[in-house]
């Protein structure tokens, strides 16, 4: 059994992990472990070293608390932060009940990891309450059996006669014994996404997250704890990822005791709720992962759960079709005729969907004009949408659009006649970003709007392909449409208008496959993966910075996930000139593939090179985009990067190198891989024949001459 509730403890295990909690005396609800798999009754309250030992400080403050919270000697970050009628923050939660459920249930209004059957996971729901305000909270877990996944989640009712102002609402806060941890989270910028870094913690917070409106390219919703001697390979690993899209707060402490909390939640700075009288609201989902063999087996977890039991919908396992988008190639200057010979020429090399990107709509030559005015622009789509997709479909490829759905420029017609449809503060200058203002998406005629404008475009183009981009963050993120008592709630209710508007469109067109995309990666998260099934990676499409971002993508996310393209060179945003055959090797290897380039500028050879790239792409995707996926050589400050795929039944592996800069006289590089069969052959593409234990033992050499190189081998296993 998944969860078993004997003497007040709860013992949550699946997979090779353990988590468990306890209801102490008073009914306060405390972590007593998290980690490796351990028997059902093997952790109770007298193993661990609460409360027991004299301090200055008050015990609380010590006690492992699994809802800790304001007033009564705990002074770190709140889980749940309510300030109550009489002008008080104390809260005092005691566990009044629980159940134990079969499966999972999804989350009102939010994206949340779900099962297909009921047998894949188990749920545990606690009720708490504070009897002196009327607030209780339902804390939710699931376990899933075959990987130990947890979600954690909870509900905050206002079950009291008085209206209360929540003022942060953590979806997970968890204590971990001991402080010999490193922390590592994934920060970045534009064009340079989720770079790891790893860092010892120490005593003090140490705090990440975003106050944008979306998750950013700066951080991202994830946070692990790493034990000491923690790799790629080995060693423990805790991880929380958020499912959600927005502003986020997370962190990892340390207490004067030596031990520490890993946290992640809703960004007090940018969020408060009023709760009146029988009202609730609803945490995202956080998802815990522990992992005994370091990054690799927490990333494998993450993947598998995000690529089966997040991602969904008619593309969720199929392979995603090559593409080519007109972007870099054309950027805004085309015209159908230009966009029907790249898509030709595309078809010519083995391109199987053609992608129409920013530029379509109506007076936009450049980014200043005309976002929310979803028609055709006559002058360069003379036969509208409806003409040129259907001059694609006659090529027998696919065709797919670009929108920015949310955003308004005040240069449009709907700015014209709606001047009042964007986030702003009355009386204050609105802060334009890429000469544009983000919609107000917590109002019902705003979210009408947008949702019939993509359907119309939709319907009109019979698009096969939706990339939905949005490019550019909050500043005066208020909707002055909610009182001003509410208005902290803008920030939120913005992305369960996002969220609702997803779903609705995501269930109306369910065979179009949906892109998501925020200037590259700045909305890379599990939220955005519940709708879309691939996110475009980042609008850096230079082949050895891709090496680092798709490196540090995958430590949470699915290579499946992952849009990556073949770009021209010199490359566009570092001005850095690779082979085709290297930007071919790192974009096939990087999820969803494809091309951005004008293709019928490209001489007979380079056709020629990208014709075998698009077939080895083809030849390759299946275990790409759903093998097991392991890094092998980090390139932040390497001269090589390598990872390597298996196929489930481990009948082809795949080992990708990647050679940065070249030096003299230097010996192949050798590369151990993982997961084979060791007592097995493996015939690489010469023919050579391999023991798995010389591949995971001695390793995969390559000698790759000169700067930018690679080596791609599939691996084949001989019965
Ligand atoms: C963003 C995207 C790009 C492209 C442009 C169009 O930057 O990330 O891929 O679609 O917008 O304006």
């Amino acid at each position: 059994m998944p969860i078993v509730y004997r003497n007040r403890v709860f013992t949550l295990s699946g997979g090779d992990i353990s988590y468990v909690l306890h209801v102490n005396e008073d009914g306060k609800l405390m972590n007593l472990y998290w980690g490796k798999r351990v028997p059902d009754h093997a952790v109770h309250p007298e193993l661990s070293d609460y409360p027991g030992f004299a301090s200055f400080d008050l015990p609380v403050y010590w006690l492992p608390s699994e809802l800790p919270t304001l007033g009564q000697g705990w002074y770190g970050t709140p889980a749940v932060d309510v300030l109550n009628a009489q002008g008080d923050h104390v809260v005092d939660l005691r566990v009044t009940e629980h159940r134990i459920i079969p499966g999972k249930k999804g989350l009102p209004g939010l994206p949340a990891v779900y099962t297909e059957e009921d047998g894949e996971a188990c749920s545990l729901e606690i009720d708490l309450a504070d009897p002196l305000t009327g607030l209780a909270v339902t804390l939710q877990y699931a376990v899933f059996e075959a990987s130990g996944a947890i979600t954690r989640s909870m509900r905050i009712i206002n079950a009291g006669p008085d209206p209360l102002s929540l003022r942060g609402a953590l979806a997970a806060s968890v204590p971990l014994w001991g402080s010999d941890y490193d922390v590592l989270h994934l920060k970045g910028s534009w064009a340079r996404e989720r770079t790891p870094v790893r860092t010892p913690l120490g005593q003090g917070k140490y705090e990440i997250g975003s106050q944008r409106g979306a998750s950013g390219h700066e951080e991202n919703p994830f946070l692990a704890l790493c034990g000491k001697g923690a790799g790629e390979h080995s060693g423990e690993v805790w991880g929380v990822s958020l499912v959600y899209s927005g502003s986020f707060l997370a962190g990892a402490s340390t207490d004067n005791a030596g031990n520490s909390r890993l946290y992640m939640g809703m960004n007090p700075q940018v969020f408060s709720w009023l709760l009146q009288p029988g009202e609730s609201f609803q945490t995202p989902e956080a998802v815990l992962v522990y992992s005994s063999r370091g990054l690799n087996g927490m990333s494998r977890i993450y993947h598998r759960l995000y690529r089966t039991r997040l991602a969904r919908g008619f593309w969720r396992d199929r392979p995603r079709p090559v593409l080519i988008n007109n972007w870099e190639g054309t950027y805004f200057d085309f015209d159908e005729e230009k966009l029907y010979r790249i898509a030709r020429d595309g078809k010519e090399l083995g391109v199987e969907l053609f992608v129409m990107d920013d530029g379509w709509f109506g007076r936009r030559n450049s980014d200043n004009c005309s976002l929310g005015d979803w028609t055709a622009n006559p002058s360069k789509l003379p036969r509208g949408l409806a003409g040129l997709s259907d001059r694609i479909h006659g090529l027998d490829m696919l065709f797919g659009i670009w929108m920015e759905p949310e955003m308004i420029s005040p240069d449009s017609d709907l700015f014209r006649a709606h001047p009042d449809w964007c986030l702003h503060v009355p009386g204050r200058a609105r802060t334009e970003e890429r000469n544009q203002l983000i919609l107000d998406l917590t109002r019902k005629e705003v979210r009408e709007y947008v949702t019939e404008a993509v359907s119309s475009v939709l319907r009109e183009s019979r698009a096969d392909y939706l990339k939905w981009d949005m490019n550019r963050n909050m500043t005066e993120y208020f909707s002055p449409a909610l009182p001003p008592e509410q208005r902290m709630e803008s920030q939120h209710r913005y992305m369960l208008g996002l969220y609702e508007i997803l779903e609705e469109i995501t269930r109306n067109f369910p065979h179009v496959l949906f892109e998501s995309c925020s200037g590259g990666g700045g909305r890379f998260d599990p939220g955005m993966l519940y709708y879309m099934p691939q996110t475009w990676t980042s609008d850096n499409t230079d082949a050895v910075s891709r090496l680092g971002i798709q490196y540090g993508t995958s430590i949470v996310y699915p290579i499946s996930a992952m849009g990556a393209h073949v770009s021209a060179v010199p490359n566009h945003q570092c001005r850095r000139t690779t082979s085709m055959e290297m930007r071919g090797d790192v974009a096939l290897c990087g999820g969803a593939f494809g091309f951005e380039l004008d293709v019928t500028s490209l001489s007979p050879e380079e056709k020629e090179q990208a014709r075998g790239v698009i077939a080895r792409a083809k030849e390759l995707r299946g275990l790409v985009q759903q093998g097991i996926f392991r890094r092998l050589l980090s390139p932040f400050g390497a001269r090589y990067a390598a990872w390597q795929f298996v196929r489930e039944d481990g009948k082809q592996a795949l080992i990708c190198i990647y050679r940065i800069l070249s030096e003299a006289n230097m010996p192949p590089v050798r590369v151990k891989m993982h997961g084979l069969d060791p007592a097995a052959t493996y015939r690489d593409e010469t023919g050579k024949l391999y023991s798995g234990a010389s591949l995971m033992y001695l390793g995969f050499s390559a000698c790759i001459p000169g700067d930018f190189g690679s080596c791609v081998m599939l691996l084949e296993k001989v019965e």
